[in-house]
């Protein structure tokens, strides 16, 4: 009998984290789920496939986060580097605080995480990571200069660490959402009405979590072997211009 895939997600408390994991627990995955917010992590622990959760500041904990994954899990076949923020502001008026935060939130964790899950992933010849970057680093976003570097740091990421691990069964990829009806995007400097949003975008209507949480189970797949290094707009056609 095939063992069931072993998954770590980060911001899994709410958003579209949330729904990757229930999606993936519904699907025999083993998912261990990260956050900061204990009690929504908890609750999601009842469900059935949740196998632990680890609560924590990952820009201060991502080391024990990814421990504590390995302890409950045994290991880590899939990583799906999710937690992200998003700063609305003017560049000139983005602080230095918000500067090196969602540096590190957004680009820092996945990275370490990512270093610490290959050496294994090598050993047993099989891997996926999964990233969720965003269309802001595809097509830029006027007013998230930040969160659109960020996000666009994906891009190279992904194919330099696919080309990196290609020979040991590894894939790397990132999904780039469009926009996405959560509280990431609700922010407290939010300079548009989501009337006025939807109609930017071709489609004219958000991105379902679940949309994601499809593409997510499909990559994180054994027929989506040779899909590597790719960086996947998933955006009700915002890409398209
Ligand atoms: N919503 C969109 O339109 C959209 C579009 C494209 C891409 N994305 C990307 O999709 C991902 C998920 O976003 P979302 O829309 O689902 O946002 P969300 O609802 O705000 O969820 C963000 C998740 O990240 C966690 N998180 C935030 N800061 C953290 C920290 N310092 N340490 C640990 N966990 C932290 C949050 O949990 P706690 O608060 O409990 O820590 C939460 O689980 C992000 O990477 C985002 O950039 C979103």
């Amino acid at each position: 009998m095939t063992k069931h895939k072993n998954v770590l997600i980060t911001g899994a408390s709410k958003g579209i984290g949330r729904v990757i994991a229930k999606y993936f627990a519904d699907n025999n995955f083993n998912v261990f789920v990260t956050a900061r917010s204990e009690d929504l992590l908890k609750d999601l622990f009842q469900y059935p496939n949740i196998k632990g959760y680890y609560a924590c500041d990952l820009t201060h904990n991502c080391y024990d986060a990814y421990n504590e994954a390995v302890k409950i899990l045994g290991n880590v076949d899939i990583l799906i580097n999710n937690a992200g923020g998003y700063v609305c502001s003017k560049i000139e008026k983005t602080s230095d605080e918000e500067i090196s935060n969602l540096l590190r939130l957004n680009i820092e964790v996945p990275y370490k995480l990512s270093k610490c899950v290959i050496p294994d992933m090598k050993k047993r010849k099989f891997g996926r990571i999964i990233n969720i970057g965003s269309i802001s680093g595809i097509v830029g976003e006027a007013y998230a200069t930040l969160y659109s570097m960020t996000k666009s740091s994906f891009v190279g990421f992904s194919k330099a660490l696919a080309l990196e691990v290609a020979s040991y069964g590894i894939t790397v990829n990132t999904i780039h959402p469009g926009w996405v009806d959560t509280d990431l995007i609700h922010t407290e400097n939010q300079t548009f009405e989501d009337a006025e949003l939807i109609e930017t975008i071709p489609q004219r209507r958000f991105i379902e979590p679940i949309e994601i949480a499809v593409l997510a189970k499909y990559l994180a797949s054994a027929e989506a072997k040779g899909l590597t290094g790719q960086s996947i707009n998933l955006c009700a056609g915002i890409s398209m211009g």
